[in-house]
């Protein structure tokens, strides 16, 4: 497994590589890794005969200075985890000052409305941390894939439309959500939760799968209404919001229209760990 801090080096590796035109797919993430992330390794890794996974907590997109603090940051679990999947990975694991030059401050961008919906009005600056991180990897690294999961939907939506925006070359393939058996959505902040929570989490998927449901026959504000009487009897569990969103422009639905998809978002707070999941409705 070879371990890159430093751009200029990784940098230096990679152009060897396109000399010999090998393909290049990158998985970005913020370490932590369980399941879900290498669900996304493996994706690039049929596809690619490269693949690059950068590890790096990305201070501009943390809207909470606690929740950047607690982040888990676990690098040699990390490697040790990505060494059992194949050990040809290369991982780029910068430090703040590799990534920001001493300026921590995010790009301003316009992603057509996208990131004024849902995590976009909970989370003020996310998704512009978020656009000026991945930009930046995507210059250094210079990917052909670049893999990302649909558990963050609007993200995902995001980094397509920074791609088409700013005429990245790089194709973007969203991938599936990996689940614990019990339903919940991987997530590096579970690891967080207490032992109670931990057990009502899963609350989250069945309440999602009944929603998809009653979808079938009910409006979007019936079903919504039925989910927020849900959580309001839930003791543990704190809804922040519950969205029936058009998938293409992230927009809550007002009315049902069978030739449109829709999906179902949500964010919930369980003691003080925030945690997102959706579904598919249609
Ligand atoms: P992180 O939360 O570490 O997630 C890295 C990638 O793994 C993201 O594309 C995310 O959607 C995906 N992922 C996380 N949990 C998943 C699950 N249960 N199933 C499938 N995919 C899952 O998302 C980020 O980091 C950052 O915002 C990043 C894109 C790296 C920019 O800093």
């Amino acid at each position: 497994m070879k371990v890159f801090t430093e751009k200029a080096k990784i940098k230096n590796e990679i152009s060897f590589l396109k000399k010999k035109k090998q393909s290049l797919g990158f998985v970005p993430t913020m370490g932590a890794l369980h399941d879900g992330h290498l669900s996304l390794v493996e994706e690039a890794l049929k596809n690619n005969n490269q693949v690059v996974v950068s590890i790096f907590v990305n201070p501009t997109q943390f809207n909470n200075a606690s929740d950047l603090e607690n982040y888990p940051r676990t690098l040699e679990r990390d490697i040790k985890l990505l060494e059992t999947v194949s050990n040809e990975i290369m991982v780029y694991a910068p430090a703040v000052e590799d990534i920001y030059e001493g300026q921590t401050k995010s790009e301003r961008f316009s992603f057509d409305g996208l990131e004024f919906e849902m995590e976009g009005k909970f989370r003020e600056g996310h998704f512009d941390g978020v656009g000026t991180i991945v930009k930046r990897l995507f210059e250094i690294i210079e990917p052909d894939n670049a893999y990302f999961g649909e558990k963050d939907f609007q993200q995902l939506a995001i980094i397509k439309k920074l791609v088409e925006k700013h005429s990245i070359p790089v194709n973007v393939h969203g991938c599936k959500i990996h689940r614990e058996p019990d339903g919940l959505a991987m997530s590096s902040r579970n690891e967080r939760l207490k032992p109670e929570y931990k057990k009502e989490a899963p609350f989250i998927y069945r309440i999602l799968n009944s929603a998809k449901k009653k979808f079938g026959t009910k409006s979007a504000k019936e079903v919504t209404e039925w989910v927020e009487k849900q959580f309001a009897n839930n003791a543990l569990l704190q809804l922040e919001y519950f969205i029936i969103a058009d998938t293409s422009t992230l927009k809550p639905v007002i009315r049902k229209s069978h030739k449109k998809q829709y999906r179902a978002f949500i964010a919930v707070y369980a003691d003080d760990i925030r945690l997102i999941d959706n579904i598919a409705l249609n």
